[in-house]
């Protein structure tokens, strides 16, 4: 049995949460700290990838409601721009919690308005969770092999 595709994401967003306070918490060694913000980053994109290839499309056709989409893919756009930056920070500490802070308000906008929407309008959240744990296993495969 699928799980709901609200679980899943918002099970993304609890761990994104919790890989942030890790890395906040951990020691100064620098290697170790680029590792976790790579892990961070990693965990973001694919989230950003699930919820734009599946979860998007989905809402948008049940609710109507493109320009919601559009502007949660224009908040991804903006994360993704301050992912882009990590590799060649000087700041490592400032780059995440600049990812961090944006990818927060776009979180908490996305479960007041998108999320709220999708369980009222009766949305298939358990096939599009299962089309969501399938995705990510085959990124995950491409990922391991690379
Ligand atoms: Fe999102
Ligand atoms: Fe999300």
């Amino acid at each position: 049995m699928a799980q709901d595709a609200i679980a899943l994401l918002e099970a993304d967003h609890q761990r994104l949460e919790d890989l942030v306070r890790d890395y906040k918490s951990a020691g100064s060694d620098p290697s170790a700290k680029l590792h976790m913000a790579q892990i961070i980053c990693m965990e973001l994109t694919l989230h950003s990838m699930v919820e734009e290839e599946i979860f998007y499309p989905a809402f948008a056709h049940a609710t109507g409601d493109e320009q919601m989409v559009e502007r949660a893919r224009k908040e991804h756009q903006h994360v993704k721009e301050l992912i882009d930056r990590v590799p060649t920070a000087e700041n490592l500490d400032g780059a995440v919690e600049a990812i961090w802070r944006h990818a927060l308000e776009h979180i908490e906008e996305e479960r007041r308005i998108i999320f709220a929407k999708a369980k009222s309008c009766g949305m298939e959240l358990a096939t599009l969770g299962g089309r969501i744990q399938t995705r990510r296993a085959e990124v995950a495969t491409t990922v391991q092999e690379a």
